[in-house]
């Protein structure tokens, strides 16, 4: 229902006219279908004396949906977080565009930013403000130059109806289901028309209608506005549902990478027991307890 709801609008409305105005920078929609725009190469990461990544290579192909998954803990969040420079790498390099987020000052970096909207896992909506702010918010951050009040308005009232929430911008995030925050917490993140969406958890704690309609929207925006996007996700029905690839992290590496066919039929034991959700043999109960 959704999906068409998309469709409807860029029809109408017109691509460009939807999906080209106010964005700027050399990074935008270079690449060909398919090819690489994000690329990890043995990225190392640790915290104290806590390794999350010791060798972390990944390529994120223009136009796809990969699903990273993998245990609590493992790092997914921090591997978004890398991406956009929120976090810094101990070793290897990020590229976007082939140009290198890793060595970015703060420009570049918000450039990275304007074009790679991110998730939050928590939604991260500020209570204080209304939703129609919380939307606006990294536009008047971004284009406080270029848009005027009333196109941010209209760009506002176009992101909420693209979550199928039009005309909710007096709403305050206190009033809104945990569904309809994740779906404004969306809302916010393409209001500037980003490249690339990083969804952090976007399912985590929705009931089974609430998470189907957040996977439709991933491939509705994958589909229609050519979003290219990275999931992160312990949810197995949803990685199924919206993958054109999927990734599996396991003590600081991917330890596979295929199309959700080959997950299905994986021939690593580590993967198996994942997406089947079993514990690995060689973890005891009593080591667990004693964690
Ligand atoms: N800012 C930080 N300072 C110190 N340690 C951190 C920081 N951020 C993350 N970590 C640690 O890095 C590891 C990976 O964390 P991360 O949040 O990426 O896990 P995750 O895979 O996203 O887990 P979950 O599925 O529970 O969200 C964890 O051990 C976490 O405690
Ligand atoms: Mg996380």
């Amino acid at each position: 229902m959704l999906e068409t709801r998309l469709a409807a609008q860029v029809r109408c409305a017109g691509f460009a006219v939807l999906w080209g105005g106010a964005t700027r920078g050399m990074m935008r929609a270079v690449a060909a279908p398919g090819e690489p725009i994000i690329e990890f190469r043995d990225v190392r990461k640790a915290f104290d004396s806590k390794v999350v990544f010791r060798d972390l290579t990944l390529d994120v192909r223009a136009g796809e949906t990969l699903t990273v998954m993998g245990g609590s803990g493992v790092g997914k969040s921090v591997m978004l977080k890398m991406l956009i420079g929120l976090l810094e790498v101990d070793g290897g390099s990020i590229t976007f565009h082939g140009e290198e987020v890793t060595r970015m000052g703060e420009d570049g970096l918000r450039e990275v930013r304007q074009n790679i909207a991110m998730l939050f896992q928590g939604g991260a909506l500020f209570d204080s403000i209304s939703v129609g702010e919380n939307v606006a918010y990294a536009l008047r951050e971004h284009f406080f130059r270029e848009m005027t009040d009333d196109q941010i308005a209209e760009r506002v009232h176009w992101a909420l109806s693209l979550v199928d929430l039009p005309g909710i911008e007096q709403m305050r995030p206190a009033d809104l289901s945990g569904g309809m925050k994740k779906r404004v917490g969306l809302a916010r993140s393409i209001a500037l028309q980003p490249e690339v969406v990083l969804y952090d958890e976007p399912t985590t704690g929705l009931d089974p209608i609430n998470c189907t309609r957040i996977n439709r929207l991933i491939r509705g925006l994958q589909g229609t506005l050519n979003v290219t996007s990275i999931v992160v996700t312990h949810d197995m029905p949803s990685a199924f549902a919206v993958s054109d690839r999927m990734a599996l992290l396991h003590r600081g590496e991917v330890i596979a990478v295929g199309t959700p066919a080959q997950f299905r039929e994986p021939e690593d034991s580590r993967v198996a027991d994942f997406i089947h959700g079993r514990a690995p043999e060689y973890e005891d109960v009593a080591s667990l307890l004693r964690e």
